[in-house]
């Protein structure tokens, strides 16, 4: 019998139950047997069109003596069986049946592509499949060059540099979601290389924050990373990044006073150490940060100019999920209530627009009132709402020209931040 993989994915209507029906024709197929199931992922919908409701995905082992065009045809068969009617790519759908692999077969035919095509771009097909199948992902990641020394990293940069290449940077900390993809895909868009950087940075969490806790997962980030265009990953161990007697720090003054470098003592100077660091050993033409962390793309910018680095930086706009919740590492953390109650942040700035278009100019009054919205959810304790100057981050009394308005809201023990500009 043949080891195959399938991804299963409903949007519409009783998801769950669609699920089921559809595992359990799966599991009544003829010279099929089905073997494992993974758990649940739900996610945003990916190329659908606008307004399409969320997906549930998960992933199923199954062995079978059908050949593939069989087994798809059995697929698309109990699709049909579940009322999916419309079958082109991306439509809404009560359920999708996918073979993700075929045993070790190649197909490349116009109806059925094997291994899936998409399979490597989407971490709710990587997630579950870890899942079910961890040497398998294993075996997709070995396909990524992934450096851990530094020395061979900085080896690794100048030789691309040497010859006349340009190199894109993205720093990141992994866990890697469409926010930090798309850094990846502008990068390797504008240079010939794309690096990225994958690094839990030690010294930019406080004693009491996350970092023995943040998600981790550089198998799933290397496929995804090199699907968006990442040619190389640099993946190095804070031993060797902070080794012993380790005593040299970045400070970036003032405009680190506010927000988050108020509320985080410390923070800043971690970020801008380790970027400054990373930054000397690979010596990139640009780097990209993404507007998310407003503070901190404005901190790396400053820290460039001050230091006379000789590269650009980028800043992307903010990658949100279809409900307006930017996408954060740390939202996996959210329990399903909790993340309902933070896409009160999103709503909460866009009132605060609206106030601004409206013609009110007074920040308090903006303030309050995105005040007494998020602490009308139970998991939410505002940590800060802010209007700011958007270059020197100076709490302003009133809007004028352009401003930055930022928050800090934890749900539960996750602490998200969010931000737009305005003006
Ligand atoms: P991390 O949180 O992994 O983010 C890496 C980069 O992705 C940052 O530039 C961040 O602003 C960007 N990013 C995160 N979420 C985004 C979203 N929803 N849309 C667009 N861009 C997004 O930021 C860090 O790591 C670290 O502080 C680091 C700079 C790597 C230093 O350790």
């Amino acid at each position: 019998m043949i080891i195959c993989y399938l991804g299963l994915g409903s949007n519409l209507g009783d998801r769950q139950k669609n699920i089921r029906l559809a595992l359990q024709g799966v599991g009544s197929l003829k010279k099929t047997k089905l073997v494992r199931i993974s758990g649940i992922y739900e996610t945003d919908p990916c190329n659908c069109p606008p307004g399409s409701p969320r997906f549930l995905n998960l992933t199923a082992k199954v062995k079978t003596n059908l050949s593939a065009r069989a087994l798809m045809g059995e697929l698309s068969g109990i699709e049909t069986d579940l009322g999916r009617k419309d079958k082109r790519r991306n439509s809404p759908r009560p359920i999708d049946l996918d073979i993700l692999f075929y045993g070790n077969k190649r197909i490349s035919s116009p109806r059925l592509k094997i291994p899936h095509p998409r399979l490597k771009e989407r971490d709710f097909v990587l997630k579950p499949l870890k899942e079910i199948a961890p040497a398998l992902i294993k075996s997709l990641a070995k396909e990524v060059k992934v450096i851990s020394d530094i020395d061979l990293t900085r080896k690794y940069a100048a030789k691309v540099k040497s010859g006349g290449k340009t190199i894109g940077f993205v720093p990141t900390m992994g866990y890697l979601h469409s926010g930090h993809l798309s850094l990846i895909r502008q990068a390797k868009k504008d240079c010939d290389i794309c690096l990225v950087s994958i690094f839990v940075n030690p010294i930019q969490f406080g004693p009491r924050e996350d970092y023995k806790k943040y998600p981790r997962d550089l198998e799933v980030d290397s496929i995804l990373a090199k699907s968006a265009g990442g040619d190389c990953i640099f993946y190095p161990q804070a031993k060797d990044m902070y080794d012993l007697g380790y005593s040299t720090y970045v400070n970036v003054e003032k405009i680190t006073d506010y927000l988050c470098g108020a509320s985080r003592l410390g923070h800043f100077r971690g970020v801008a150490t380790v970027v400054a660091k990373l930054f000397n050993i690979i010596r990139p033409d640009i780097a990209y940060f993404g507007q998310k962390d407003f503070q901190q793309a404005l901190v790396i910018e400053k820290m460039v100019k001050d230091l006379n680095m000789p590269l650009k930086i980028k800043v992307m706009p903010i990658v949100r999920d279809s409900d307006g919740l930017a996408l954060s590492s740390r939202n996996v953390y959210l329990s399903p209530r909790e993340k309902s109650d933070a896409l009160v942040l999103f709503r909460s700035l866009q009132k605060a627009k609206e106030m601004i278009l409206r013609g009110e100019r007074k920040a308090g009054k903006i303030i309050a009132a995105m005040r007494n919205e998020i602490s009308r959810k139970k998991s939410a304790r505002i940590d800060y709402i802010i209007i700011a100057h958007a270059q020197t981050l100076e709490p302003l009394e009133y809007v004028k020209k352009k401003a930055l308005i930022a928050l800090a809201v934890y749900f539960g023990k996750t602490r998200l931040i969010d931000n737009i500009v305005v003006g």
